[in-house]
């Protein structure tokens, strides 16, 4: 069987129509939705990162404030920009770039962004509902995972969904997000991490496998059915002369021979990546409806 290939910049593409149609009828409304942004240092990933969310922002017609700061710069001063951006009515969603300098505390930033606000769904209130079940911003790369089975005709719904790698920002928050009695959710979830002792056991029982581990090509054909729907997660360089950068970008699957077994795959580049960006687009103006509603 040779996979059907689901594309993420073909999913990615269709949802940001839907949000710039969606973005004018609120302006009609008189409401903007509006990204904070906060960058603190350099890093040239976290520079890309920030600059492709402004990009996308300004694409469906969306505000957007890009805030950077030294890497140097106090822990108060940073919390102090969430504070302004927690306050300021144009702003609808907050996003604070990670990872962040060693002297600031992750968990404190994230704490301190107002829930209503966090287009990132990391906040410890909104994890807690995402656990309950309640309506909450979906964590951005598990909710693009989300979409792309349920968008390639691949609704998750009591299907056996086998998930490697157990991350607060991927693994964890899809678990929580495919078991929920809910429309694009309802499957049966199993979670392997380095804790299984023998991973294949998992992975051949699956109907959709969901590779998040970090590990270029962790995942070989011997370890996946016939049929399976594969999402790989993965981005991870490896070295390779011929490119000018010396290194080019595989997932965690070992594509070729896994695309030859699988009913549908993702590509890296291509597949989960184009997602992330535009689902913090969408749960942006997600919260600007809900605070409007407020
Ligand atoms: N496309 C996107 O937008 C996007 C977004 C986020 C992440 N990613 C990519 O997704 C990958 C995962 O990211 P992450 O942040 O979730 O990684 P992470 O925090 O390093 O977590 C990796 C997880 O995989 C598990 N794992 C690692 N090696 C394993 C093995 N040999 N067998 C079984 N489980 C194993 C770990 O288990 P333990 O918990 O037991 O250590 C851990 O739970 C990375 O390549 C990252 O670049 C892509």
């Amino acid at each position: 069987m040779a996979a059907k290939v689901i594309s993420g910049k073909e999913v990615a593409a269709e949802i940001r129509k839907e949000l710039t149609v969606q973005v004018a009828e609120l302006k009609e409304k008189g409401i903007v939705p509006g990204l904070g942004v906060v960058l603190v240092g350099e890093d040239p990933a976290s520079v890309s990162y920030v600059t492709s969310k402004a990009k996308g922002c300004q694409e469906i017609g969306m505000f957007e404030e890009t805030v950077k700061l030294a890497k140097d710069t106090a822990e108060e001063d940073v919390l102090k920009v969430i504070d302004r951006m927690n306050h300021d009515p144009k702003i609808s969603g907050i996003l604070v770039q990670l990872p962040l300098p060693a002297h600031i505390s992750v968990e404190k930033v994230i704490g301190f962004i107002s829930p209503e606000k966090d287009v990132d769904g990391f906040h410890p209130v909104n994890l807690g509902k995402l656990l309950r079940g309640e309506e909450c911003p979906l964590p951005c790369t598990p909710h693009g995972v989300k979409q792309l089975l349920v968008r390639s005709g691949n609704d998750p719904a009591g299907k056996h969904v086998v998930i490697c790698g157990r991350s607060n920002i991927v693994g964890k928050p899809l678990a929580a997000i495919l078991m929920q009695k809910a429309a694009g959710a309802n499957a049966v979830v199993t979670v392997v991490h380095t804790g299984a002792k023998d991973i294949k056991h998992y992975t051949l029982q699956a109907d959709i496998l969901v590779a998040a581990m970090g590990i270029p090509h962790a995942i070989t054909a011997d370890m996946v059915k016939e049929g399976t729907v594969v999402v790989d997660v993965g981005v991870n360089r490896v070295p390779d002369d011929t490119k000018k950068s010396g290194f080019r970008l595989a997932g965690d699957v070992d594509y070729e021979p896994i695309a030859e077994k699988a009913s549908f795959i993702t590509p890296v580049p291509g597949g989960v990546g184009p997602m992330t960006v535009t689902m913090l687009l969408y749960n942006t103006v997600e919260a600007a409806i809900r605070l409007n509603q407020a």
